[in-house]
């Protein structure tokens, strides 16, 4: 059946209703369908308390960067040759993802999502911790990124049993720069990212900071760390970057990362290698000079990392399988 057609003689039940799938006539099969969430209310409400705590901690710094942390962190444990991870079932509310040391300081951005959750029950944990990215990278002035819902939540028991005991996420920092290159291809090629998206999906460090009370790095990458832009391009090239020794006149004894001619922005070392390696450089330099693209791509390669691993046809059965 042409997809046009099916589109036209398909009919959307109300919130929670099963759906009946139609062709002319006749009726074909009933799957149940995730209830519809109204989606431009759930991002009014998340907007509302970015906002109102942007007012309260008053010193530039935002939920915005954590946001966009937290729906990259559900997602970027998949694995492709298996189909495992993802955001699918909102694992990380549970152990192990819980409690892996990359996912430090997260526990805060899911706890002040939870009123969120309670006024939109409709809505699974794993598409509000996705979407509050979205609504974050949209709302700091980045690229529309297409999103839908559909993710499952899973309970405990099977959140432990499907999630990974070993930690999937990267590490900033693996020593040498030749380690921490072949490390960051290994874990974005599991998943199934080439260079180019790994570059595109890093320029999100323009959003942002590092907490020492989370991961023990501290700073934000850019001079505008609620602005979604092309900055964190234009920094690695244009600054002069070298290992931080001391913070605030005193020295530094967190972990090891960069800092620029001033003191107050930061690079980790898995940011670093985007520009020693030869083939990341490329993209560097062409987002670095081209907004545009930088947007158009990333908006590509974040709308895939959020997808990866949902069966968002075991939401709505694909009419392909009714015959
Ligand atoms: C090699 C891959 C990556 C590494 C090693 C890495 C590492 C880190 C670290 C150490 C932090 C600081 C966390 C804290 O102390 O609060 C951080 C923050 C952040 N990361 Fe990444 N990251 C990576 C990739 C990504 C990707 C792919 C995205 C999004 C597409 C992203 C978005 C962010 C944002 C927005 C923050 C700021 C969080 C905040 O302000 O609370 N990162 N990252």
């Amino acid at each position: 059946m042409n997809a046009a057609r099916f589109a036209a003689t398909r009919m959307v039940a109300p919130a929670g209703a099963a759906t009946a799938v139609w062709m002319g006539q006749q009726e074909l099969a009933f799957a149940k369908e995730a209830p519809a969430v109204d989606l431009k209310k759930v991002r009014e409400s998340v907007m509302d308390l970015i906002e109102k705590d942007e007012e309260a901690r008053g010193d530039g710094t935002s939920l915005k960067g954590t946001f966009i942390r937290l729906a990259w962190h559900c997602c970027g444990t998949y694995k492709a040759a298996d189909n495992s991870g993802g955001s699918n079932g909102a694992m990380m509310r549970f152990n192990p993802e819980a409690g892996y040391g990359n996912n430090a300081g997260l526990d805060k951005a899911r706890a002040v999502l939870e009123p969120i959750k309670a006024k939109y029950p409709d809505m699974s944990y794993a598409d509000l911790y996705t979407y509050a990215g979205v609504i974050a990278v949209e709302e700091s002035g980045g690229p529309t990124i297409a999103f839908r819902t559909g993710r499952d939540d899973y309970d405990e028991a099977k959140a432990s049993q499907k999630a990974d005991p070993n930690d999937r996420l990267p590490n900033a920092f693996m020593g040498s720069f030749a380690a921490c290159t072949g490390h960051v291809r290994a874990i974005f090629g599991r998943m199934g990212f080439t260079d180019r998206e790994i570059v595109a999906l890093l320029g999100a460090h323009a959003m942002g900071r590092c907490h020492t009370d989370r991961s023990g790095f501290w700073g934000p990458w850019t001079n505008a760390e609620t602005t979604f832009s092309n900055e964190y391009y234009r920094l690695l090239i244009e600054e002069r970057w070298s290992p931080k020794v001391t913070h605030n006149g005193k020295p530094w004894t967190g972990p090891d990362q960069f800092e620029d001619s001033t003191g107050k922005l930061m690079m980790l070392q898995s940011d670093m290698i985007l520009l020693s390696d030869p083939e990341f450089k490329k993209y560097v330099a062409m987002y670095a000079k081209d907004e545009d693209l930088f947007f158009k791509d990333f908006a590509k390669a974040f709308a895939k990392l959020l997808e990866l691993g949902v069966p968002f046809a075991s939401v709505a059965q694909p009419w392909y399988k009714f015959w």
